[in-house]
């Protein structure tokens, strides 16, 4: 007897049409489609032709209306600044419905772009809902994120308004968002119309003009703005993310196809129910946040914790055990990295006893591998199912998990076990030919997507296409590499293109190296992603220095770390370069990435045939061991 899961896997890839209309049956339509799905362009399949909903009705009003109104829809906990705030699922409609109704005021409609640049409060859900009930397209920005990572964003996005917060609080630290917001904005030929700015006790900030707004005023002041139906296709948000070059890709999502597969996915990959407490310990700037800290839940009726903290020293490694027990946690989703850092501090897991943690059900991870390590360490302190799940930004939702919602298939540590409902996985050779079990190549998933992917890529189809479709016809290239072992057991083995995983943040080396490129002292250059045992990966710099240089590299490797920091932002972690003369290269002027990696992971290399001079490689090796890496 097939279990639940092979049935609803089995049925989702025989008859998407009719998994996904049942699917759709959950979402509360303005007008419903005929069809399920327009998949005659299998690269873009529109799900939900012709619908009409608004995603904020779903996520609010529908549960305010239905006999939730007073059940909590966020709770705010926030260790840094002692703050303790809870909104029923009546308060929040309220609130964003009247903000929504001081952004029409503004000028915003069905269409035009919000951008939001803000720190873990619950505002920015707020202003993230607001948007999408007046059928905006919202755009978060990680706060993490320097001025000319937010310049970009802006520039490419076009927003009317921005919303952010006069600062955000680091542990130890004052992140003061707004001069960072000015500076952006003075890079950017698109110039916002409106800036509304939370002002934050920490840290108030200066207004500057017309442009700047106060949030509590024009809060005050807004008429709540009923839901504005949008079309199912119409885009809910565009998230960038990492790509391969310095610019970012702006991930474009549905109104339609995202509400159905998340409020599908939280009841049946997660395993929750209407009235439970679902807490994705992620920031809104990533799509964790946005899929499962803002949406699924809402959207299935649960209370989502809004944390504004770290896994440690806020206050300790025991916090977030202290939040599963205060609100009641019934699954808790963070990143891998997360759970190494409170390990590393509670090793023995005492804090984690110190709790009543009889509600929690399940711990999800995701954003990176989960060492088999990590995985039996919190399984044995906390004596629950722990699902490791692969997804990416450009999914918005698991690609592959042990579906709990379905009945827990047996776990097999270091694999996210397998292909979640509508997704078709195969592993492909460098030739497009499908391998068999066992095989390493290319994960791929065989058009049409799933509803709730992106859609394209904002302002740029022809990348989407090239990026993702190109190179195997029928498939979207997830650009990880793995395998599927003889029981349909997905392995997740890295990523196949330059983007590396630092503390579960999606960072492109090609983006760090471009900002080490354009420092005047440096020739060349380039960056690998080095294993660490917190962070997952941590970029590490190489630079040839122009000839005639003769500072010493000591003072340029400082410079390049600045400026990695003030141009991306230090979310990128990047704090350790050396100088080099030369970079191991092949004949045709291929820089050996990979090896350069191998070395500084201390695995088994061979020196490739093809290289140009292999004392090059000396050198890396060398410099690796200065910053203690390789060796070790
Ligand atoms: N605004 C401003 N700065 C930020 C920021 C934000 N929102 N988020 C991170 N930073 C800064 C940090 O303060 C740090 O600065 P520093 O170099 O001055 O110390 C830097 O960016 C690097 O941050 P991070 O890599 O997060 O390191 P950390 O030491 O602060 O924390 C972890 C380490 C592992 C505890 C933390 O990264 C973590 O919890 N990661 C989980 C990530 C996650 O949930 N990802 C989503 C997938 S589920
Ligand atoms: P992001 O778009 O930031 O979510 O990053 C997506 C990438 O993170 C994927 O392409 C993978 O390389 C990696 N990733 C996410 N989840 C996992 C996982 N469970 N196991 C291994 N890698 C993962």
């Amino acid at each position: 007897m097939p279990s639940a899961y092979e049935q609803a896997y089995a049925e989702s890839l025989r008859n998407p049409r009719a998994f996904w209309a049942a699917a759709a049956g959950e979402i509360e339509w303005l007008r419903r489609s005929r069809a399920v799905v327009d998949d005659s362009q299998t690269a873009k399949p529109i799900w939900f032709p012709g619908a009409m909903l608004n995603t904020c009705y779903n996520a609010l009003d529908l549960h305010a209306q239905t006999g939730r109104g007073d059940q909590l829809a966020l709770v705010y906990d926030s260790p840094v600044t002692g703050t303790l705030h809870r909104v029923s699922y009546r308060e929040l409609t309220e609130e964003v419905a009247r903000f929504a109704g001081a952004l029409a005021d503004l000028g915003v409609e069905k269409g035009d772009r919000v951008l939001l640049y803000m720190p873990m409060i619950p505002e920015a859900v707020v202003g993230m809902l607001a948007a999408a009930r007046l059928g905006a397209i919202h755009s978060v920005v990680f706060g993490g994120f320097a001025a000319n990572e937010l310049a970009q964003r802006i520039q490419h996005a076009t927003p009317k308004v921005v919303l952010t917060a006069s600062c955000g609080l680091e542990s130890g630290r004052v992140v003061a968002y707004k001069p960072l917001l000015d500076r952006a904005i003075e890079m950017t030929s698109h110039k916002p119309e409106r800036c509304v700015v939370l002002q934050r006790p920490q840290q108030t900030a200066g207004l500057a003009g017309a442009r700047d707004l106060d949030w509590a005023a024009l809060a005050r002041a807004g008429a709540p703005a009923d839901c504005v139906p949008v079309n199912a296709k119409d885009p809910l948000y565009i998230l960038y993310t990492s790509g391969t070059t310095g610019l970012p890709k702006g991930v474009v999502r549905d109104n339609g196809g995202h509400a159905v597969a998340l409020k599908w996915s939280l009841r049946h990959v997660y395993g929750m129910h209407p009235g439970d407490v679902f807490w994705a310990a992620s920031d809104i700037g990533w799509v964790v946040g946005h899929s499962y800290s803002v949406y699924a839940p809402l959207l299935l009726g649960c209370t989502t914790v809004l944390y504004e903290g770290k896994p440690v020293g806020t206050p300790d490694a025991g916090a977030f055990w202290r939040v599963c027990e205060q609100h009641g946690v019934n699954a808790l989703f963070t990143a891998p990295t997360a759970l190494r850092a409170i390990k590393r501090e509670d090793p023995n897991g005492e804090r984690c006893r110190r709790h009543d943690l009889s509600r929690l059900r399940t711990l999800f991870l995701a954003g990176e591998r989960a060492d088999p390590d990590t995985v039996t360490w919190a399984e044995h302190c906390l004596g629950i199912p722990v699902i490791d799940h692969w997804w990416q930004t450009e999914t918005g939702w698991p690609i592959a998990a042990n579906c709990v919602g379905l009945g827990a298939l047996p776990v097999k540590p270091g694999s996210p076990t397998k292909p979640v409902p509508g997704y078709d996985v195969r592993v492909l050779d460098d030739d497009g030919r499908e391998l068999p079990a066992g095989a390493t190549g290319h994960l791929v998933i065989r058009l049409p997507l799933p509803p709730g992917c992106l859609q394209t890529l904002y302002r740029d189809d022809d990348a989407f296409r090239r990026v993702y479709l190109q190179r195997f016809p029928g498939y979207y290239e997830t650009a990880d590499a793995g395998y599927v072992d003889e029981d349909g057991y997905l392995w997740i083995m890295g990523r196949t293109d330059d983007i590396i995983n630092v503390a579960g943040h999606r960072l492109s080396t090609g983006a760090i190296e471009e900002v080490l490129a354009a420092h005047p002292d440096v020739a060349e250059c380039a960056v690998i992603g080095v294993g660490d045992t917190l962070k997952g990966q941590v970029p590490v710099g190489f630079a040839v220095l122009n000839a005639g240089v003769t500072r010493p590299p000591v003072d340029v490797v400082a410079e390049l770390v600045a400026r990695v920091r003030d141009g991306i932002g230090p979310v990128a972690a990047f704090k350790q370069a050396c100088v080099v003369t030369r970079l191991p290269k092949t004949r045709s002027g291929k820089i050996l990435r990979g090896t350069m990696r191998k070395i500084a992971d201390s695995e088994a290399y061979r020196t490739p045939p093809t290289i140009e001079d292999p004392a090059a490689l000396d050198e890396i090796r060398a410099g690796l061991k200065s910053l203690g890496f390789a060796g070790r």
